[in-house]
């Protein structure tokens, strides 16, 4: 088992679900332990009449799960959907005139859009696909900031059942031009620059530089007006989403399609330099999307929620684009960041909106805390009821200061473990009926059969560490990696013989069964709450003319989670003094380039080795205990250049 299978947290606070809250909460106890009976005693049961309750079929399914396929999984195979329907239409009747979304801009003004404006805004942006040439199955980029045309963009595609691949507007031309390329795509959808803590960020121009670096199946690009800035517009190619909507009718029928119809594809980090195209299928998504808004978020039809993510990461598709809207809720999105103009634009956020459920990373709030508990003992923050976090373990720390002084002490914390390829919530607290420890995702939820494992995959003892794993398929899993079959079986299935998800995380259970998150597997970062491949940055670095070899590693950080160090060897001599210093920042400003400002190393140290086995394998544990400064204990000797360490501990 690796290395960093090594509990060191040891907390034994407990907090019991507020009376108050639990006497209101959409899951009591009673509910929940029936939830957890049915799903032992009849698992697809358990699923078929949740996703017959969640969701409005078009053909009912007759089928539960498929798993002739394995690991292939599918579900409600049979049955026909179409997902914008189930986000908008159903509730127009009931919730017409209810905020959908209430958008806060980088500069403070804001919009409301009610259910209805939201579906008169899809159907006729959907419609503009259609003219551009968009048919149920074309993959569609979104490279958009945070603005509201970003979700009726995914809304849109869901609608006429073509496929969106969103990428994070923070990514590179050249991370851009990847995914394009990876997914086949037919049409960007971006803007002409985004807003963010005061700062332009030139969307179409790095749009621009993806294309002029060759994306042949691009046809068409779309590009929404936030800026007002001068911008190329490309002849035959590009054009303006106002004129695309200009005279489109308002109606457009949702194209019905089956259960498993990709919804969308989202690029995500592993244990190679290439990103990874995460498949997700139509009906199975949206049900664990819809419950674990109901179940971990409690939302109830008179609340405001607001999940701080960029629709650029699952957690932005889940808890923005989809899974709120598909339970009829009103949220907030906002396209700022929580520092700008000052440090308590957050708590004001949730002043001037009455946000009741709150969800954000452990990064933010480590960022925030750091400011002082003044700043937000500045905002009237008595609408919260439940707090939510994502993304990384949150220190306790970190967890005692957002429940006393975000929380007042009166809301639940939901600490929520999942991933991109999941889809929804995986292991959460359900905060009406079960108690919570800072530091602990807690339990599993209904239906979802995690464990830790050995690497033979027995169950591992209390209190020790192993592979966290989840047991039976579920109906938000993703389906495969796009064009990938043999990535999809290596590195989920393949270590436990097809019957169990690696999630790639270490972990462990302490005596009542709750899950302590330890850390990955495998060589992905998270890095202010995203989620980084280490050979990804080095792949970069090594595409630098002067570099030769890279290795990169983590190193903890305080406010971000990890910090990114890079060993890095250059062509000819090693550089020191003034030339370090000139290749460090060029070498920041290439990996910005190549990928985007999240993935700059916080430190690069030029050596002239790296430490190797005989095998050739870079030692990645040593250096990560010679990036956080540790003095080294164990045997050295196997190195086939023990040489070498004092270089990379810059004592030589
Ligand atoms: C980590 C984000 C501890 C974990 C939704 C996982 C967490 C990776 C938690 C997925 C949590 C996510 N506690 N660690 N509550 N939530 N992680 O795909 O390592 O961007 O494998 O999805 O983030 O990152 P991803």
């Amino acid at each position: 088992m690796s290395e960093n299978i090594e509990s060191v947290l040891h907390e034994e606070r407990v907090f019991n679900p507020p009376e108050a809250f639990a006497a209101n909460a959409r899951i009591d106890k009673a509910r929940l332990a029936e939830l957890h009976e049915k799903a032992e005693k009849d698992y697809e049961g358990f699923w078929g009449d949740l996703a017959r309750e969640e969701i409005d079929w078009h053909k009912p399914f007759t089928r539960i799960l498929d798993d002739s396929n394995a690991p292939h999984f599918e579900w409600f195979n049979d049955g026909e959907l179409n997902v914008s329907y189930n986000c908008i239409d159903r509730h127009l009747e009931t919730r017409g005139d209810k905020a959908a979304i209430i958008w806060e801009s980088d500069e403070g003004d804001s919009l409301t859009i009610t259910y209805k404006d939201l579906h008169d805004r899809v159907a006729q942006f959907a419609n503009a696909l259609k003219a551009q040439s968009i048919e149920k199955g074309d993959r569609v980029v979104i490279y958009m900031p945070m603005v509201p045309e970003a979700v009726v963009a995914m809304q849109a595609c869901a609608r006429i059942g073509a496929i969106h691949s969103v990428v994070f507007g923070g990514f590179s031309a050249e991370a851009l031009r990847d995914r394009i390329n990876d997914a086949g795509a037919k049409m960007v959808i971006t803007a002409d620059a985004g807003k963010r803590g005061g700062r332009t960020v030139p969307l179409k121009k790095q749009a621009d530089t993806a294309m002029e670096h060759g994306c042949p199946s691009i046809e068409k690009m779309v590009v929404y007006r936030r800026a007002e800035g001068d911008v190329h517009m490309e002849d035959g190619r590009d054009v303006w989403w106002h004129d695309a909507i200009d005279g489109q009718s308002t109606e457009c029928a949702p194209e019905i399609v089956d259960a498993e119809h990709p919804l969308f594809l989202l690029y995500t980090s592993g244990s190679t330099g290439k990103p990874k195209g995460v498949q997700h299928a139509s009906a199975g998504y949206l049900l664990n999307a819809a419950l674990t808004n109901k179940w971990v978020f409690d939302l109830h039809d008179d609340d405001v929620f607001w999940c701080t993510a960029d629709v650029g990461w699952i957690t932005g598709h889940t808890y923005i684009a989809y899974g709120p809207l598909a339970v009829g809720a009103t949220q907030v999105m906002f396209e700022g960041v929580p520092t700008y103009p000052d440090g308590g634009r957050f708590w004001k956020v949730c002043q001037d909106h009455g946000v009741t459920v709150f969800y954000t990373a452990p990064t933010a709030i480590r960022a925030l805390m750091k400011l002082g508990e003044d700043i937000p003992r500045n905002y009237d923050l008595s609408r919260l009821r439940l707090l939510g976090t994502v993304g990384e373990p949150i220190n306790p720390e970190a967890w005692m200061w957002y429940h006393e002084v975000i929380g007042g002490g009166r809301c639940p914390i939901v600490d929520t473990w999942w991933q991109t390829e999941t889809g929804a919530h995986m292991i959460a607290p359900i905060p009406g009926a079960e108690p919570t420890k800072p530091g602990s995702c807690t339990t599993a939820l209904p239906g979802i059969m995690a464990d830790v494992v050995d690497d033979d995959g027995n169950s591992v003892d209390p209190d020790h560490g192993g592979y966290l794993v989840i047991k039976k398929p579920w109906p938000s899993m993703l389906r495969t990696v796009w064009n990938n079959e043999a990535r999809f079986r290596s590195s989920y299935w393949e270590k436990f013989d097809n019957k169990y998800y690696l999630a790639g995380d270490s972990a462990r259970r302490d005596r009542d069964g709750y899950f302590w998150i330890m850390g990955r597997i495998d060589d992905v970062l998270s890095v202010s709450g995203h989620r980084l491949g280490t050979m990804e940055i080095e792949s970069a670095l090594v595409s630098h003319e002067k570099v030769a070899e890279a290795a990169v590693v983590g190193r903890p950080h305080d406010v971000k989670g990890e910090a990114v160090v890079a060993y890095v060897i250059c062509k000819g001599d090693r550089p020191t003094g003034d030339e370090a210093e000139a290749m460090t920042k060029a070498l920041r400003d290439w990996v910005t380039q190549e990928i985007g400002p999240i993935a700059k190393p916080d430190d690069i140290r030029f050596t002239e080795g790296l430490p190797k086995t005989r095998s050739g394998k870079i030692m990645r544990r040593l250096l990560r205990s010679i990036a956080k400064g540790e003095e080294i204990t164990s045997d050295t000797s196997t190195l086939e250049n023990e040489e070498i360490i004092p270089q990379l501990q810059g004592k030589a």
